[in-house]
């Protein structure tokens, strides 16, 4: 039995300097979100776990916003700076001297956050010198056209250097690249910038290699895996996309949606099996959905942690810190955070639970709130297991209601409240006797 080959180390070079004017934006490019998370927060997640030895990001002097959230997302990743924008080749360059002790180097864009890590392993694998990554788009527009000999590239194009003839290849470079280490070394110095855009192209490298007899290789793509964000448009397409591909390994994973389309994950939702989703739901980052949960329409959920079989919604907003366990109930128009909410409770109708400790099997009623701020900090609201709070009830915290208490309606709470006992507060009625008709008689005369 052969033994499995090691992969060999490899380097990945994540290229971020370009300025990105069409976004026409103060956020870098790349720190622009897709699915909930900046486009290069996805590049360097795909390098991780394609399992790169190193990661260098290759950023513009000015860029300190980008290379702080590298750091931020990735402690260990190299940052490299190309002091002025000369082209892909000239990125790399900047980076090449920061790569070391490694037998590959891939080379990828920081916006193109639809490239899979499975990819990147195929460009660092390669036995080939020089890999490049192909692929046929419906339209190839203004993409490089990669040139074929008989079964390997023989040269990149790009479009405003390509005649007639080699503008109808419809075979296209996706920009990333694999290349033995020793062989980026030989070739980068010898890329020119004698091209119509006077910059030093990367792609110029598969022409450089078959000069030196070094072997070119085409590993094929798919039109997400190269899809380029360069414009708000483009930011669009690529949400689009992405939200494609989570929906879909939602379906493979057991969760119901009845209209997907109208349902936005994030890059890290977790979803078990048997989960519905109803229409128009928003799930921002961080949230875990346990088995047989039921999420209602037009809910926006973040940050939360949601039990097994619990009902969410309709018009339920669950932000960060909401942790709500088995069987747990929110209705309509709920809003709650950093909320721990435990088996079997109901908060079902127009309430505010913020910053609480909810026992098992509490009873939540109608216009209920917990009012956790004064203005300055903010308090916890503790409620014991099994305990009633009453309609429209206002809970000034800190505060802790006892297990099994009953809170009347309209009580407002500022110290805590004995267990299992009746606590009420309401302002003494009076009935004024014909007070109505004697206003209305009275402001009729004056008319
Ligand atoms: C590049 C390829 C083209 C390919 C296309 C696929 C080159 C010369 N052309 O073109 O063949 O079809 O990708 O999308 O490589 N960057 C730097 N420093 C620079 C220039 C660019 O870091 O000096 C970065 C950009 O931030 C960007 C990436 O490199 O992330 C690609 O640069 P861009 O100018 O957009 O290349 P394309 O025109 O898309």
């Amino acid at each position: 039995m052969s033994q499995p080959t090691a992969a060999p180390t490899t380097a990945i070079i994540i290229l971020a300097a370009g300025k990105g004017t069409r976004m026409k934006s103060a956020l870098p490019k790349v720190l622009h979100e897709v699915a909930g998370r900046p486009m290069l927060g996805h590049a360097i997640a795909a390098a991780a776990e394609a399992g790169a030895n190193q990661i260098c990001l290759v950023t513009a002097p000015e860029q300190h916003a980008v290379r702080a959230y590298a750091l931020s997302e990735a402690p260990e990743i190299i940052n490299c700076i190309q002091e002025n924008q000369l082209g892909t080749g000239d990125a790399v360059r900047a980076a090449a001297d920061a790569v070391s002790g490694v037998e590959r180097v891939v080379v990828m864009f920081g916006d193109t956050p639809l490239m899979r890590a499975d990819i990147l392993t195929q460009l660092s694998m390669s036995d080939a010198d020089v890999t490049v990554l192909g692929f046929e788009p419906d339209d190839a527009a203004t993409y490089g056209r990669i040139v074929m000999d008989a079964t390997a590239p023989a040269r990149i194009v790009e479009f405003k250097d390509a005649d007639a003839e080699t503008r109808a290849v419809t075979l296209c470079n996706g920009g990333a690249m694999g290349v033995h280490t020793e062989v980026l070394s030989a070739l980068l110095p010898l890329l020119g910038n004698d091209n119509a855009q006077n910059e030093y192209y990367l792609p110029d490298l598969v022409q450089l290699a078959v000069q030196s007899r070094k072997s070119t290789a085409l590993v094929m793509g798919d039109v997400d895996d190269t899809l380029g964000v360069d414009s708000r448009a483009g930011l669009a397409r690529a949400e689009a996309r992405m939200q494609a591909r989570l929906r879909a390994a939602m379906f493979d994973a057991g969760v119901t949606m009845q209209d997907p389309n109208t349902v936005y994950l994030s890059h890290d939702t977790v979803i078990e099996p048997d989960v519905r989703l109803e229409p128009n739901i928003k799930i921002g980052p961080g949230v875990h959905i346990a088995g047989g949960a039921l999420i209602k329409a037009f809910s926006h959920l973040e940050g939360v942690t949601v039990g097994p079989r619990a009902i969410i919604g309709p018009f339920a907003r669950l932000r960060p810190g909401t942790v709500l366990g088995a069987d747990v109930r929110i209705g309509n128009f709920v809003e709650t955070k950093n909320a721990n909410i435990r088996d079997g409770s109901k908060v079902n109708h127009l309430s505010y639970i913020g910053d609480a400790e909810l026992g098992l099997g509490v009873n939540i009623g109608a216009g209920t709130i917990t009012c956790n701020y004064d203005g300055f900090k903010k308090h916890l609201t503790q409620i014991g297991d099994g305990a009633f709070i009453g309609s429209n009830s206002s809970l000034i915290a800190p505060v802790t209601i006892g297990a099994g208490a009953y809170l009347g309606s309209g009580t407002a709470v500022s110290s805590d409240v004995p267990k299992n006992g009746l606590t009420v507060t309401r302002a003494p009625r009076r009935d004024l006797k014909n007070w109505a008709d004697n206003f209305r008689r009275q402001n009729q005369k004056e008319d």
